[in-house]
């Protein structure tokens, strides 16, 4: 059934006090709850409503009677308990088995170990509760367990007392002092090692630091353990927001559904997300560690501290959040070219994997109106695009403004659940300014667009630039109301240089100054324009936004020369790559045509390539062609193979024209001695590494040399991986060989045996059947989300060529895989059914091909909601 914002209601009791007590056993632990409730005078409902899922209540008393079956009522997951009274305490106990817990939702096993996951709707797996974000209780936890098997005893908050039971086994008692919901409960039991670290804060108190994980693990923990450190003190500077516990707990396990959870001081991470030394991890592992471990962190104020009423209200924590760990991110760099790549980093997500989501069956608002299963909302769109909206007020008012913002936020809402609207009107206060009409982004889904158009007066020496916006229709809202869209722009002359800017008269403005676009279309006069300017338009990318204006070629060379706004350097570059990949795709799709471009692009990239005033990460990012993705959402008609080709005959082409330039760069851009995961020297590696996958290109006996050498010589997995991905995707007689020493050499570490995979699940020469030989392999297991993803995941959304094979297998594939997993983990299996979101995009060979994909799995006669809500909506009329 379908769940809608507007039926919220407040809930009907309050719980004051949980206590809980945990018998741990695999097959059987039994949970003892003692909860304390009060009635809520705003609910006019006359029963405590529990939610439970997957539990053998065992027994139940109401003020210490036993109730019977005929004293509550207990249908479709929902436990109601008829009653008036003020304040009540419930004692419930329930039976549960976490090893045959697959979903890896509640709590479950992995590796003998016991973890727990609740968001968003976990907790209901361990005992009855009213399971929703805005009922805040207090949590005493005790945990008992075999002494041996589960030597170490975590859960939320303060650890009270331990101690030996005397039968085998041990406890723990732990009391979390600031109330919270049931989604940021957490238990962690087992053998388990830590490293740990007592950090001072800005106020002086001290707190207690760990990160923990299996043995053999703890010469991986450092950089996760830097990370956190370095958040804490961020974010005291940035937003003087204070570490409120005594102590704060990072554990790491292998099986995981997404990448971390932020449960009150006991953050749950995917291996992935924790563990790197310079053997297993690249830059890029090193990077997203330092993102997640901040983005955790950070949700103890925004997420628990203030946290959200309904799941309604999810972007309000993750949108400001994943806000805040880019600008983490971005102040540990530090130089103004570092966040500019981190920048393109985060824009490239959005329009790689947010805006066909914008596009397609399962579009929704940051704020959605409805879901089936709020599993499949943990989206791009929540995350990445409520990071944007978020990104937009501070754009619009200022850092400054923003902080002042945020301080008002807090000092409402703190201790309390509350809704995206609440953010917003703390902006607004704080600033004295009407963001009434900033509500759209929250309320309508789909990407706006903006065209651009411009004019010149020289006699007047006035510029007009007029913006015009737009917004195409998502499931259910067929007509948009105009945005309130920040338009940063900049406004070049003849040399390059930034011209002073004075709009309406006012003289004296910055050299970008932010347009607001608040009508359909507006027209903005700026006046002492000496000479016919080159537009910067959306400078920094300052809304999520499509921006359509008529460069010329020579504009956008131009721009990618002499803008000042990093981003947009790299933006004219993608536009002209752009142009040129969409004219290839289509002389592609000609039938015995041939394929040729002209030189401009190529003497572009080369100066850019061969510019020492750029850092190198960033020529790194100039360099990268828009990924095939990309490509594809501009077609009217998505054709696969036509944009494989058309993106691998522009790669080698300029392999050929850069052919000197590729190898003078790889030569000057090595980084000796040992390794370090720091900007400048992973900005040098990604530099050398893009020039040799471009030489690779060539698929030529040198190249081959290169590869294999950087191979055997290398010390860190970055230059191992991509010399590999060199081999890989060539003709190296040395390939094979490369592959299976990679496998041996790492046999031992799951993290790396997941590259290993997904490599070859990504290859060219990887197609259905290849990929059905790699299940077959003894490391291969479906049940393990990270392997899955290795595999299937990468080979269905990161190989679209061999993914889209005309003859439908890969969709054959898909429907497969997605059926075997939804019957072991559903939101996984949820997430994978995600990939032919798009179908109706493509031809129609292919369009028949996946919908009969899609029928199969929704005839599918045991299917969890997750998948069919996915299936459903992919498959309905649009
Ligand atoms: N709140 C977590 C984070 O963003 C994600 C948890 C998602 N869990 C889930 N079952 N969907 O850090
Ligand atoms: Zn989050």
């Amino acid at each position: 059934p379908t769940i809608y914002r507007k039926d919220y209601t407040p809930p009907s009791y309050w719980v004051r006090t949980v206590e809980m007590g945990f018998d741990l056993d695999p097959s059987a632990t039994r949970v003892a709850t003692r909860m304390t409730l009060a009635r809520n005078p705003a609910s006019s409902e006359q029963a405590v409503v529990l939610h439970g899922e997957e539990l053998e209540l065992v027994q139940i008393r109401l003020n210490g009677t036993n109730l019977s079956k005929r004293d509550y009522k207990l249908a479709d997951g929902i436990l109601r308990i008829p009653t008036k009274a003020e304040d009540i305490t419930l004692e419930i106990e329930t039976l549960i088995r976490p090893d045959k817990n697959t979903s890896l939702m509640g709590l479950y096993v992995s590796n003998g170990n016991f973890f727990t996951q609740c968001e968003a709707e976990g907790f209901r797996k361990i005992t009855y509760f009213p399971d929703r974000p805005d009922v805040m209780a207090q949590y005493t936890v005790m945990l008992r367990g075999d002494k041996k098997k589960y030597p170490v005893l975590l859960s939320n908050g303060n650890l009270i007392e331990q101690g030996d039971l005397g039968d085998g086994r041990h406890y723990a008692l732990w009391e979390d002092p600031f109330k919270k919901p049931s989604y940021l409960f957490a238990l962690v039991a087992g053998q388990l090692v830590c490293q740990e670290r007592t950090e001072r804060l800005k106020s002086g108190r001290k707190a207690l630091l760990q990160v923990w994980v299996e043995e053999g693990n703890l010469d991986k923990t450092q950089h996760a353990m830097d990370s956190l450190v370095n958040s804490i003190h961020w974010d005291e500077e940035r937003y003087g927001l204070e570490l409120d516990l005594d102590r704060f707990m990072i554990v790491a396990v292998g099986d995981f559904n997404m990448g971390a959870m932020e449960n009150k001081g006991l953050n749950i991470f995917n291996t992935k997300f924790v563990l790197a030394n310079p053997r297993i991890a690249t830059d890029t592992d090193y990077a997203n560690i330092e993102a997640v471990v901040g983005h955790e962190y950070f949700h103890n104020w925004t997420g628990n501290r203030v946290t959200c009423r309904d799941w309604f209200q999810l972007s309000l924590k993750e949108g400001l959040t994943v806000f805040r760990d880019q600008e983490f991110s971005a102040d540990m760099i530090g130089t103004d070219s570092g966040r500019a790549v981190k920048r393109i980093d985060d824009v490239r997500v959005l329009r790689q994997a947010q805006f066909p989501e914008d596009a397609g069956p399962m579009a929704h608002p940051v704020r959605p109106d409805s879901f089936v299963e709020i599993s499949n909302f943990y989206t791009v769109t929540i995350y990445e695009k409520g990071a944007e909206v978020v990104r937009m007020y501070q754009t619009l008012l200022g850092r400054d403004g923003f902080r002042k913002g945020m301080d008002l936020y807090f000092e409402r809402h703190d201790g309390r659940a509350v809704e995206c609207d609440d953010f917003r009107a703390a902006m607004m206060d704080a600033n004295g300014r009407d963001l009434t009409q900033f509500e759209r982004w929250y309320s309508q889904a789909g990407t706006p667009r903006v065209k651009v158009t411009t004019s010149y007066d020289a006699a007047q020496k006035t510029y007009d630039i007029t913006l015009a916006q737009s917004c195409p229709p998502t499931p259910g809202q067929a007509k948009k109301l105009p945005f309130h869209i920040p338009v940063a722009v900049g406004l070049l002359d003849g040399q390059g240089k930034d011209m002073p800017l004075s709009l309406n008269g006012h003289s004296g403005q910055p050299e970008t100054l932010v347009l607001e676009l608040t009508a359909t279309q507006q027209t903005f006069r700026f006046t002492n324009v000496a000479e016919k300017p080159v537009p910067s338009l959306l400078r920094n990318f300052s809304a999520p936004v499509v921006l359509e204006y008529d460069y010329s070629d020579e504009d956008l060379a131009f721009l990618m020369a002499h803008d000042s706004d990093a981003f947009n350097r790299w933006e004219a570059g993608q536009r002209l790559a752009t142009r040129r990949l969409l004219a290839l795709t289509e002389t592609a799709q000609q039938a015995g045509s041939t394929l040729s471009v002209d030189v401009a692009l190529s003497d572009s990239l080369r100066a850019s390539l061969n510019d020492q005033s750029l850092d190198p990460a960033f020529r790194e990012t100039v360099l990268t062609l828009p990924a095939e993705t990309v490509i594809a959402e501009q077609m009217e008609v998505i054709d696969p193979q036509a944009i494989h080709t058309a993106r691998r005959f522009l790669r080698l082409s300029l392999a050929q024209d850069l052919r000197k330039d590729f190898s003078a760069i790889y030569k000057a851009n090595q980084t000796d001695g040992a390794y370090s995961p720091d900007a400048a020297s992973s900005g040098k590696r990604a530099l050398k590494n893009l020039a040799l996958s471009y030489l690779a290109e060539l698929d030529d006996a040198d190249a081959h040399t290169l590869a294999q050498a950087q191979y055997d010589a290398a010390n860190n997995m970055t230059d191992r991986m991509a010399s590999l991905a060199a081999l890989a995707n060539s003709q190296a007689p040395g390939k094979a060989a490369a592959l299976a020493k990679f496998y041996s050499d790492f046999e031992l570490e799951p993290l790396v045996i997941d590259k290993w995979f997904s490599l070859q699940a990504m290859a060219r020469t990887t197609d259905v059947a290849a990929v059905r030989t790699l299940m077959k392999h003894p490391a291969f297991s479906i049940k393990n989300p990270n392997r899955a993803r290795s595999l299937i995941f990468s080979f269905c959304n990161g190989n679209p060529s061999r993914f889209h094979a005309a003859d439908g297998s890969g969709y054959a594939f898909w429907a497969e895989q997605v059926i075997a997993l939804d019957a072991i983990n559903p939101q996984v299996a949820a997430r994978l059914a995600r990939s032919l979101d798009r179908w109706r995009k493509y031809a129609p060979a292919l369009q028949a091909k996946m919908r009969t994909a899609l029928q199969q799995v929704a005839d599918t006669a045991k299917l969890s909601k997750d998948t069919r809500e996915v299936v459903t909506k992919s498959l309905a009329a649009n």
